[in-house]
């Protein structure tokens, strides 16, 4: 049995800060033992003390944990069928028992640590998690996970002997509560498989929230049962003379949702209005202000036909779809979209100006505003959150609104000034659909500004203008995947990895831990990971 020594490599606050106000390379810390190097986690824990030595992790290892941790436990005892093809058995933690082994338990855990906290310990007994909560138990459980998977990187793959994990002590919680990653799945359709693979990511990178696209002028992508023109009908367009498209089911959707459960990531559909409706209004064009009819196919843009306001026809649809919305998604938060709805069609509808007359409103920005308040009335008596991308401000914001500042972070701020929560999403340095480099020939959209990865990593989302109060509302920020330029899955892994990996550690270390070198030291081990997971990532420059 290994006595392992820790070395103190940085404790939050009191970090080893440089002369630029960087974290020290850990690396190279004083003291710094083999350990320090061989440990590569993804976000960077924020406090994390390296012993010598390691615990070899096999078939045979025990599991025990308490009844909160029961699930995680599971969770783990299936992460560990897959490494050595037997699945251990899970005991119940015995009162003031000291078990070898996996131990995961929510006694005497430090209740500073938070819903999504942990501290972890690897010596030669074994891996001991503590955590106020299973949230917190899963995350330890990710720490872990990478640690086997970079032993069995360095193994070649095989797990025969075991695996080394390192003997270490973290602990750890998030920096921002919203940790995010978006997918357009309507410009292009992803396989329900991927859309796993990509939650399974998310939580692999302490990310919590899946925001899923779920509808499009270019396709509908969700089974509403009072509508079935909407997957019969709307969730195909002709390309190339074939037929293209898809959609999930509900019960697909619920599939969906365990899955994320299983991996404490909130899933937040959403269902745009009132632009961005095309492939709805061609299935019941009598929701549009000229009353059609609309052809369906894979044209990017932003076009002019939109839900009618004007229309009481359209409030019963809006609602009726977000009502089994609501049924299906156990999410707060329901996203209704928001952006780019030209008011066009508005502005030459008789109804939409009689609504516009009949509730005293200035103008259409303030009909796309009376929108948004009816709905999130709704949603609301539902038990929901409205959720809207920034242009929900224009014509005054809805009383319990929050925003997703995509336009820059102006938006946000705004927002934040009137007392309203926000997430930030700059496409400057969040839209993981832009192009990697200006390299002839990279892949990605051409409408803005190449983002690479050393700028998603030098990304704050906090903006400096914020008073303390006024940054209480900023819950954190995501990255957004637009899927124009975006075919395959395949093409999905290569936009997002690593840039996902860099905002992980954006979201969660502390900005005076996080360290440009140290980040692409670790990237190098995790990377090996990420193909073992047949992740298609770019290769960095
Ligand atoms: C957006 O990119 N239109 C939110
Ligand atoms: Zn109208």
């Amino acid at each position: 049995m290994l006595a392992p020594r820790f070395y103190l490599i940085a404790i939050l606050g009191v970090a080893a800060i440089g002369s630029n106000g960087a974290a020290a390379d850990p690396s190279e810390a004083p003291g710094a033992s083999a350990n320090t190097r061989r440990i590569s986690v993804i976000p960077l824990p924020q406090q994390m003390e390296t012993g010598e030595g390691s615990f070899r992790l096999a078939a045979d290892t025990p599991i025990a944990c308490d009844a909160t941790a029961q699930p995680v436990a599971e969770y783990l005892a299936e992460l560990m069928e897959a490494w050595f093809g037997r699945r251990p058995e899970v005991a119940t933690l015995a009162a003031n028992a000291a078990p070898r082994g996996l131990v995961l338990t929510t006694e005497h855990a430090d209740p500073k640590l938070g819903e999504e906290g942990y501290a972890l310990t690897i010596d030669g007994n074994g891996v001991r998690m503590t955590a106020p909560a299973a949230h917190g138990l899963f995350y330890a459980v990710q720490t872990i996970r990478q640690l086997a998977d970079g032993a069995a990187a360095d193994a070649d793959g095989t797990r025969n002997n075991g695996l080394q994990l390192p003997c270490v002590r973290i602990v750890d919680q998030p920096r921002f509560a919203w940790r995010g990653m978006h997918l357009d799945v309507c410009r292009h359709f992803m396989p329900l498989e991927f859309v796993k693979k990509y939650i399974d990511l998310l939580a692999y990178h302490k990310m919590n929230v899946f925001h899923w696209h779920l509808t499009e002028d270019q396709g509908w992508r969700i089974e509403i049962k009072q509508y079935p023109r909407l997957t019969e009908f709307s969730a195909w367009r002709m390309e190339d003379g074939k037929r293209y498209g898809g959609f999930y089911t509900q019960d697909e959707v619920r599939e969906v949702l365990a899955y994320a459960r299983q991996r404490f990531v909130t899933v937040v559909p959403e269902i745009e209005m009132p632009g961005h409706a095309l492939a709805a209004l061609a299935a019941y064009p009598e929701l549009s202000c000229t009353g059609g009819p609309f052809e369906i196919t894979g044209k990017s843009g932003v076009y002019k036909d939109v839900f009618c306001p004007g229309n009481e026809a359209t409030f019963t649809f809006l609602e009726n779809v977000l009502g089994e919305v609501c049924d299906l998604f156990p999410s707060r938060y329901i996203h209704i979209g928001g952006d780019e709805c030209p008011k066009t069609r508005w502005e030459e509808c008789p109804k939409c100006q009689a609504r516009i007359k009949a509730e005293g409103l200035a103008d259409e920005h303030a009909l796309q505003s009376y929108l948004v308040h009816r709905i999130e009335k709704f949603l609301n008596a539902r038990g929901k959150r409205l959720i809207g991308w920034d242009e929900i401000l224009e014509g005054g914001l809805a009383p319990n609104a929050t925003v997703m500042s995509w336009r820059g972070t102006k938006g946000g701020i705004a927002a934040a000034r009137e007392d309203h929560d926000v997430v930030m999403c700059p496409s400057s340095h969040c839209y993981f659909d832009f192009r990697q480099s200006d390299r002839e020939g990279e892949r990605g959209a051409d409408w803005g500004e190449p983002i690479d990865l050393a700028k998603v990593y030098g990304y704050e989302p906090m903006p400096e203008e914020l008073t303390a109060a006024e940054a209480h509302h900023v819950l954190g920020a995501q990255a957004n995947v637009w899927t124009e330029r975006i075919d395959t899955p395949a093409d999905v892994e290569y936009m997002v990895f690593p840039r996902a990996c860099a905002l992980a550690e954006v979201l969660w270390t502390a900005p005076q831990r996080k360290n440009w070198a140290d980040f692409t030291g670790r990237l190098a081990t995790h990377l090996r990971r990420l193909a073992a997971k047949n992740v298609n990532y770019r290769k960095p420059d």
